[in-house]
């Protein structure tokens, strides 16, 4: 099994089959399909909201390479006549660069140094791209998630609806036939600004959000609530989840901030602080679905998320490498990373599912080893 997983590396760095969860199905007895906000996916690795799904071609190209999901860049919410409390997040910034950076424990890692923040072109270019989403998904080509950042008060201030109502309903429109899948994002900027320096403040917003945004929308919606990490300690981040109980899904949890900086930034510290504290989350009871994020850059950083109850996870980073840091020679960003994270036979996501089997911690089941078992014996104990 180890030699065709290694024969298989060197001979998909050419090209991914089409299929591939068909094939790691047949060649390995591994069962890949995972799940984001109800939604089945035929494996867990999916694109963060971000620079890379900004336009239908990279839609396009994603569902070309095989990705099982993309969540759009995040929109700032706005009311009927424009208005958007949020605005200073709808800031325009262009340069990206991919640098690296050594966690407090002494580790290099990548991270993306950027000065911007949401989408910032028109509520009507944003709303072209999420019916190109909507299109994909119905076609079951790609699961294509909008995500806002919606208004949210100080604590003696009441929530704006209007904007809440205006933004959804406009984004159901958009998004046309079936459930309406949205992300709200609470980001690393919003945490290192002044809005987030209140505890009280902030965990306001995670019980009342979801029942907001329910209220505002003309039809069913599922939500997932992308958690920041606050400039708190553990404890805070963990009382974050308990807080966000009205939510269908969780992303756990978005990138650090530096306030010296005055960026957000990811690499080792973000999955140490993450894994961190989803272990401590693994000692209590049935948190809600959960989708990984942060400084993933092998299938072992996905068995490693998976253990701790993620069903699906969400990369930004590693779609942005230098070309030199990927095995494949050919093809997209996304398919090369894609071949690196299943394919490696070290660092793979089928090596690590079978190391896990080999271990004894993860056994067959209809013939096949099943990645969800990974997440869900977290909820079933
Ligand atoms: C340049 C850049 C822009 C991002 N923009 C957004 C955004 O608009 N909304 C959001 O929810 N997350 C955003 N993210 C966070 C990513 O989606 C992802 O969750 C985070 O970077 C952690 O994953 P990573 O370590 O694989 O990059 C952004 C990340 C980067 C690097």
């Amino acid at each position: 099994m180890r030699a065709r997983l290694a024969a298989d590396f060197e001979r998909f760095a050419r090209g991914l089959p089409r299929d591939f969860p068909a094939h790691v199905r047949e060649a390995y007895g591994v069962d890949l399909s995972a799940r984001y906000l109800g939604a089945a996916l035929p494996h867990p690795i999916g694109k963060g909201s971000g620079q890379l799904s900004l336009n239908a071609q990279q839609l396009e190209a994603d569902a070309a390479a095989g990705l099982a999901f993309v969540v759009l860049k995040t929109v700032i919410a706005q009311d009927e006549a424009g208005a958007q409390s949020m605005a200073a997040w709808a800031l325009h910034e262009t340069k990206m660069t991919v640098e690296q950076r050594r966690s407090i424990a002494g580790r290099d890692g990548w991270t993306v140094t950027w000065k911007g923040r949401g989408w910032d072109r028109s509520f009507e270019d944003y709303l072209a791209l999420v019916r190109a989403g909507g299109d994909l998904t119905r076609a079951g080509r790609l699961l294509a998630v909008p995500s806002v950042k919606y208004h949210l008060p100080r604590l003696d201030e009441p929530f704006r609806d209007a904007e809440y109502r205006f933004t959804t309903a406009q984004l159901a429109r958009a998004w046309g036939e079936g459930p309406l899948l949205i992300e709200k994002d609470f980001s690393p900027t919003l945490a290192g600004d002044r809005l987030a320096e209140e505890r009280e403040q902030i965990l306001r917003w995670l019980r009342e959000v979801p029942a907001q945004v329910r209220a505002a929308a003309p039809g069913p919606v599922r939500l997932a609530m992308k958690l920041m990490n606050a400039r708190f300690d553990d404890d805070f981040q963990l009382a974050m989840v308990p807080a966000s109980s009205g939510a269908d899904a969780l992303v756990v949890f978005n990138r650090l901030f530096d306030a010296e900086r005055g960026v957000a930034y990811g690499g080792w510290d973000l999955s140490d602080r993450n894994l961190r504290v989803l272990d401590r989350l693994s000692e209590r009871p049935a948190a809600r679905p959960l989708c990984g994020t942060g400084n993933i850059g092998s299938g072992k950083m996905i068995v490693a998320y998976a253990k701790r109850g993620c069903s699906a996870v969400q990369l930004h980073t590693f779609f942005q490498l230098p070309l030199s840091e990927y095995a494949a020679a050919s093809g997209s960003r996304s398919e090369r990373a894609l071949h690196q994270l299943v394919f490696h036979p070290v660092d793979g996501l089928v090596a690590g599912l079978l190391d896990e089997a080999d271990a004894g911690r993860l056994a067959r089941r209809e013939g096949a080893l099943h990645f969800l078992d990974l997440a869900d014996a977290h909820y079933h104990g």
